[in-house]
């Protein structure tokens, strides 16, 4: 694994240039890499070992952009658990970037409100996950070359990113609001039930990503900060059943915001 990790790292180098920061732009976000024109697309096929997203809607090309005087790995799409990957090869994407040399990495998401405080269309800063899954990209023999075999996760979202987040957000007066983020494997979305679990055990989002790749990234010491848009309210809070076709209209709705978030919190990043 260790190879296949710096062969993909060093592809992404010599053809894109070393990144100082990535993010990675969730569901329905993935637009946002397309404002930088002048970035070197990479689309995942073309990097050696990268795994590629199974889900329609789901773009997969990393656009290395520059921004003030350094390089950003911006990833559009990205693989999830519930396409059938093992949960390394979900973090194989994030792993490579960092190895390439990204030093702190956003995860972006939409997600599922659970607590009264987040609203569909809200921008929530995660302080903090619940892994609900049993699944753990570290399973399995460690990689010494990447972290330790139990590293510490009592702050997995950096506070100086999340300093940034609210200070970008600050910059372009968009709210963010801050919570607890449950990973849920999906693909079903989940029951009323498991919401409720959720929100008892202090979750106030769901969703089906993220949590994977700010373990690895932890384990590899990489600064991370995760924002999730929220697309819809969680089964049983919402009194309509959940679509698919929900949570990428408010994706677009609030992709403006989104975008000014994340446009001035990577200048923030790069500065
Ligand atoms: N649950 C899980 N994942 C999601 C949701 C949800 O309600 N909305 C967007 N992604």
């Amino acid at each position: 694994m260790i190879d296949r990790l710096r062969t993909a790292a060093a592809d992404i180098v010599d053809r894109a240039g070393v990144p100082a920061v990535a993010i990675v732009l969730g569901s329905g976000l993935s637009a946002y890499a397309a404002e930088f024109a002048d970035a070197t697309e990479l689309s995942y096929a073309s990097i050696p070992g990268f795994p590629t997203p199974r889900v329609e809607g789901h773009a997969g090309s990393l656009h290395m952009a520059t921004i003030g005087d350094k390089r950003v790995a911006l990833m559009a799409g990205r693989v999830h658990f519930y396409e059938g990957w093992d949960p390394a090869d979900v973090v194989f994407g994030v792993r490579s970037v960092a190895l390439a040399g990204a030093s702190t990495v956003i995860l972006t998401n939409a997600a599922g409100g659970v607590g009264s405080h987040v609203q569909p269309g809200n921008l929530v800063a995660l302080t903090d996950h619940l892994n609900l899954t049993g699944r753990n990209p570290l399973h399995g023999q460690n990689i010494a070359e990447l972290g330790a075999r139990f590293p510490d996760m009592s702050a997995v979202y950096s506070p100086a990113v999340r300093s940034q987040i609210h200070a970008a957000a600050a910059d372009v007066a968009v709210p963010m609001a801050e919570g607890v983020y449950a990973w849920f494997t999906g693909p079903s979305y989940e029951t009323p039930a498991e919401v409720e679990m959720a929100r008892r055990l202090g979750a106030d989002l769901v969703g089906m990503s993220t949590v994977p790749e700010a373990i690895a990234l932890r384990h590899m010491g990489i600064d991370v900060g995760a924002i999730s848009l929220v697309t819809n309210l969680a089964a049983g809070i919402s009194a309509t059943p959940l679509s698919h076709e929900e949570v990428t209209a408010t994706a677009a709705e609030a992709r403006d915001r989104f975008t000014r978030v994340v446009d001035a919190l990577l200048r923030r990043l790069t500065a």
